[in-house]
């Protein structure tokens, strides 16, 4: 086997979606225990608080350069290499925590059990099903009291419409917390007495009597009976629908407490997708190949503040990269030398010899690299499945100077190449509408603004509920839908032609009242 196949054999690249406090920086840390990236639980945490104690936007920059070493953290674990992508949450929530799921071949969604299938985890779930991208479930705060187990994947399987297969279920919960059952293992692990840290005790086969002396045999046959009605009442396991996003492997722990993480881990590493081959417009690209090819997902700016620098992450769908090789831009045609591309091994930062497909590699650069550029060596490809998504949140931007529009619009511009921010310029007023995901965005786009355009400029409230980037076939009717709706109509950066709806109603009217008429959520770059 060539170096090629084998380094691509064993790579996992992924990202983790949950809703805030769902535990995924706790399992994250766990996950970096396990491939000993990190020596000691509290490091991931300790970080999170820092960028969390403080919704100060200069106080958020003094901390960038962490938030770019934990945006991509690499772990080896059983001879594989572990690529995990951070999905920004909290209040740094915003279009990269979409994007990122782009660049993925899988996802792990944490559920918490008390909570259920929340907003959040929602929003991200539909993003995965753009790609159909294969999930992975962690029920987690099992060492708390929460729902019935039975009804939280109930739960999952109505609202988020994927079939779940439990491959743990639970032994006991809060105080009672006892361990997991595995289902294709046929074995429980127990909490107490432990041999192995994060494993628990094994006993094999659920009729071993060494249960009723361990559980008690009331607790013990309790247990026989309620993994009887989990098997019927459940989906078995089936690695083509898990593979096809359409079933969902469930495991049940604790991340606080380090259990049921290690039976996850372990089934993630023989079941999950190894790097895809991905779309470009004019073929597939398989990850085998020689040459390098990739795309831009994210663009992290101002890393020092001082140098205007800032770093291009970019996921390798084929080939290697080497240091001090060439790539070719092909967006700009222009050829580089990447001599110090950062790579992300154990969460520190440092410059990297090497890289395979499903890596993810960070370019310094000063501006002229956009989301969604790809970077070959020289065949001109073109990724796609990099897309903008509708924004949720929408201000109106008011200069303080009215005399420097065209700064405001210049900066604008390249702060929505970056992916920082969308802008919507209706086509019946000189506004200048801003879009963003994550009410951090706006933060962001205002500072920048000031410190690289020399633009100060106030956000203010505006009636806009959504957006849909328009199509239509039928060009006579487009034009008499551009007339009609001209008062709910803007053009984003690329001058796509897009339908700002000041209510979700009135987005549905018109979509009814506008059959031919196409609106999409999301739009490729
Ligand atoms: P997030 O990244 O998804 O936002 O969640 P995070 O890991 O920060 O966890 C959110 C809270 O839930 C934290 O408590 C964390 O300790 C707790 N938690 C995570 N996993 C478990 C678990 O398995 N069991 C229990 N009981 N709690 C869990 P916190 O009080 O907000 O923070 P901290 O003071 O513990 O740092």
């Amino acid at each position: 086997m060539s170096q090629q196949v084998s380094e691509v054999d064993r790579r996992r690249t992924f990202a983790i979606i949950s809703h805030p406090d769902a535990g995924k920086t706790t399992l994250t840390e766990q996950l970096l225990l396990f491939g000993g990236a990190i020596q000691m639980a509290g490091t991931v945490k300790g970080r999170k608080a820092a960028r969390h104690a403080t919704s100060d936007w200069m106080e958020l920059e003094k901390q960038r350069g962490i938030s770019v070493t934990s945006s991509v953290m690499q772990f080896n674990y059983r001879d594989h290499v572990v690529n995990l992508l951070d999905t920004p949450g909290h209040g740094d929530f915003s279009e990269d925590t979409y994007r990122t799921l782009t660049a993925v071949d899988s996802a792990l969604m944490v559920v918490d059990i008390a909570k259920g299938v929340e907003e959040r985890t929602i929003k991200l779930m539909d993003v995965c099903r753009l790609r159909d991208t294969p999930i992975f479930t962690f029920v987690n705060k099992l060492d708390r009291d929460g729902r019935e187990p039975i009804e939280v994947l109930d739960e999952i399987e109505d609202i988020l419409k994927i079939a779940c297969a439990p491959i743990t279920w639970p032994v006991g919960m809060g105080r009672g917390f006892k361990g997991v059952y595995h289902l294709i293992e046929d074995a429980v692990y127990l909490r107490e007495g432990q041999e192995r840290e994060g494993y628990g005790r094994r006993v094999e086969g659920l009729d071993n009597p060494e249960l009723d002396e361990i559980l008690g045999a009331n607790a013990a046959s309790d247990l026989r009976d309620e993994i009887e009605l989990v098997i019927g009442a459940s989906h078995e396991f089936d690695a083509e629908l898990y593979a096809a996003g359409q079933l969902t492997p469930v495991f049940f722990g604790s991340a606080l407490s380090n259990f049921g993480v290690a039976q996850m881990l372990d089934r993630f590493i023989d079941e999950a997708p190894k790097p895809q081959s991905r779309a470009t417009v004019s073929r597939d690209v398989e990850p085998t190949e020689e040459k390098l090819t990739g795309f831009v997902f994210k663009i992290q700016a101002n890393m020092d503040p001082a140098h205007h620098d800032r770093v291009a992450f970019m996921r390798l769908c084929s080939g290697a990269y080497r240091k001090g090789m060439r790539m070719k831009h092909v967006r700009t045609g222009k050829e580089v030398r990447v001599g110090d591309a950062l790579t992300f091994f154990a969460a520190e930062r440092e410059h990297a010899d090497e890289a395979f497909a499903g890596d993810i590699i960070g370019l310094h650069n000063h501006g002229t690299i956009s989301i969604g550029d790809t970077f070959t060596e020289g065949e001109a490809l073109e990724f796609t499945g990099i897309p903008n998504f509708a924004p949720e949140l929408f201000r109106r931007a008011r200069l303080a100077d009215p005399l420097k529009a065209k700064q405001l619009n210049k900066g604008l511009d390249q702060l929505c190449e970056e992916g920082a921010t969308q802008v919507f310029r209706p086509l019946l007023s000189n506004d200048v509408i801003l879009g963003a995901v994550g009410p951090l965005q706006f933060d962001v786009v205002a500072h920048r603004l000031k410190t690289e355009f020399r633009v100060e400029c106030k956000f203010e409230a505006v009636t806009v509920a959504t957006a849909r980037w328009v199509q239509c076939e039928d060009v006579k009717r487009l034009e008499e839908f551009r007339n009609k709706a001209a008062d709910n109509l803007a053009l984003d950066h690329k001058e796509g032609l897009v339908y700002v709806a000041p209510t979700r109603i009135n987005l549905q009217l018109t979509q009814e009242r506008w059959p031919e008429v196409v609106f999409h959520a999301t739009r490729e770059q």
